[in-house]
C-alpha cells in the first residue's frame, strides 16, 4: 500500500507531497441552484469526500483542507452552527470508509475555542485512524495561519528558548503542522485569488494554484488539471532556473527567493 511516510521520502516532484486547499464557492455554488448556502457547504463535503480518494489514488502522501477559519465566526450565527452541525454529521457518515482507505484524520487550529462537542468529534477521528498511512488528511478547523505563528511563538518562550537558539527550523517545528512536509501545491477554487490566512508560514515556497471552479464542483479532474499545472511549473526556492546561466563574475548576489 501507498505510505504517506514513505512520500514524504519521495524524490519523485512530479507529483506533490503535499497539497493544501482553501474550499471557496460553497455559498454561490447553493445560490446558483436557489438554494441555502449550507446546502452548498453539504455539497461541499461530498466533494471533499471524492476529492481525499482521488489524492489518495495519485500518490499525494498529505491533504490539507480550510474546513473552518479563525474568522470564520464572523458569519451568521445560523450558518456558523450549521458548519459545525456538519462537521459532526460528516464524520460519523464518512469515518468508517475513510479508516478502511487507510485516511489518517488529523485537525489543526485552536480547539479550546470550539464546542467540546466538535471537539471530542474531531479528535475521535484523529484517534479512530491514527494508524493510518496512506494519506494523512489535516482538516484546519478554528485555524489561522497568524494564529499558528503566535501559537508557535507563545510555546517557544514558554519552552524558555534563548533567543540564539531560535532558527526557522525551531520554528518549524512548533508550528501546528510539524509532522508534514511543507505544502508542495496550494489550490484555491472559487475564484479569489489571495491565501486568506491559511499555512502562512507552511506555504513559503507553495506553487499556488487559482481556479474559478466552485468548490462542490471540484473532483478528481479537477485535482488533475492542478496536478499538470504544478508539473509545468519550475520550482527554484530561491535559486536561479536550470536555465539561467550562473551570475557572470562569479559574485556572491544575495537576491530574496523567488
Ligand atoms: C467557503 O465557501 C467554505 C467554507 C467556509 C467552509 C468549507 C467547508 C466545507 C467544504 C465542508 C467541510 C467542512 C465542514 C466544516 C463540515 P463560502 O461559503 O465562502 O463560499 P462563497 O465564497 O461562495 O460564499
Amino acid at each position: 500500500m501507498f505510505s504517506a511516510l514513505n512520500a514524504s521520502a519521495s524524490k519523485d516532484q512530479t507529483v506533490p507531497r503535499h497539497v493544501a486547499i482553501v474550499m471557496d464557492g460553497n455559498g454561490r455554488w447553493a445560490k446558483r441552484r436557489f438554494m441555502p448556502r449550507g446546502m452548498g457547504h453539504k455539497a461541499g463535503v461530498d466533494a471533499l469526500v471524492t476529492v481525499v480518494q482521488a489524492a489518495a489514488d495519485r500518490g499525494i502522501g498529505f491533504l490539507t483542507v480550510f474546513a473552518f477559519s479563525s474568522e470564520n465566526w464572523k458569519r451568521p450565527e445560523e450558518e456558523v452552527s450549521g458548519l459545525m452541525s456538519l462537521l459532526i454529521v460528516a464524520l460519523s457518515k464518512h469515518l468508517t470508509k475513510l479508516r478502511t482507505d487507510g485516511v489518517q484524520i488529523r485537525v489543526v487550529g485552536d480547539l479550546a475555542g470550539v464546542s467540546p462537542k466538535v471537539r471530542q468529534a474531531l479528535l475521535d477521528a484523529c484517534e479512530a485512524t491514527a494508524h493510518n498511512e496512506r494519506l494523512v488528511l489535516t482538516v484546519a478547523f478554528n485555524y489561522g495561519g497568524r494564529w499558528d505563528v503566535l501559537q508557535a511563538c507563545r510555546r517557544i518562550v514558554a519552552d524558555g528558548l534563548s533567543p540564539d537558539r531560535i532558527d526557522e527550523a525551531t520554528m518549524s517545528r512548533y508550528m501546528a503542522m510539524s509532522y508534514a512536509p511543507d505544502p508542495d501545491l496550494f489550490i484555491r477554487t472559487g475564484g479569489e485569488v489571495r491565501l486568506s490566512n491559511f499555512l502562512l508560514w507552511q506555504s513559503a515556497y507553495a506553487e499556488l494554484v487559482f481556479t474559478d471552479c466552485l468548490w462542490p464542483d471540484f473532483d478528481g479532474r479537477e485535482l488533475d488539471k492542478a496536478l499538470e499545472t504544478f508539473r509545468r511549473r519550475e520550482r527554484r526556492f530561491g535559486d536561479v532556473g536550470q536555465d539561467d546561466e550562473p551570475p557572470a563574475s562569479g559574485l556572491a548576489v544575495n537576491t530574496p527567493g523567488n
